[in-house]
């Protein structure tokens, strides 16, 4: 797992085509790192690579939420087309930002294109907290982090914090990438 500071995060990604080498078992890795890090997105980013690609786990929340059952998806060359006008605000945390857990205030759906797993392309409105996990793991793609949405005042408060972060100052429970 890449960490904030480290510039994949801020890199601009690249679309990739169908029949990318080794893109299954990629995929299949990112799922497997995913999980053992116990979160519910990852975007190619966060394992080093600046290319446009992102896994999604709802599942694991399927307890409380039974309509995520079976629910795990890789988005391939996502773009947005559109987002509702209305927003809500929720806490949302990173794999590559440990610790840290902020109020992030997006579109409560948005309108996307995408082709999946199997290759096949969509091209619908995602909503609900799927919508919130594509926008976060969108914004991946985009060199962005849900810290770059919160308040100054906010920012302010975690600064220090994050500094010591990105030079290798954390705790979490899975193997990362070392700042140096
Ligand atoms: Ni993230």
């Amino acid at each position: 797992m890449y960490i904030l500071g480290q510039p994949v995060l801020r890199k601009e990604t690249e679309e990739i085509s169908a029949d990318y080498e080794g893109l299954d078992e990629l995929i299949a890795n990112m799922f497997e790192t995913m999980q053992k890090a116990e979160g519910v997105g990852l975007a190619a980013p966060q394992v080093g690579l600046p290319i446009r690609l992102f896994v999604v786990d709802l599942d694991v929340l399927s307890e409380d939420l039974p309509e995520y059952k079976g629910f795990l998806h890789a988005y391939i060359n996502p773009q947005i087309i559109e987002t509702s006008e209305e927003t809500e605000t929720m806490e949302e945390g990173c794999l590559s930002v440990p610790g840290i857990h902020e109020s992030v205030r997006r579109p409560i759906s948005v309108h996307a294109t995408y082709m999946d797993e199997n290759r096949a392309l969509h091209d619908e409105w995602i909503e609900g907290y799927a919508a919130r996990v594509f926008q976060h793991e969108y914004d991946h793609l985009e060199g962005k982090l849900f810290i770059d949405h919160i308040s100054a005042l906010r920012k302010q408060l975690i600064k220090k914090k994050l500094l010591a972060m990105t030079k290798g100052q954390y705790n979490c429970g899975y193997k990362t990438k070392v700042n140096r």
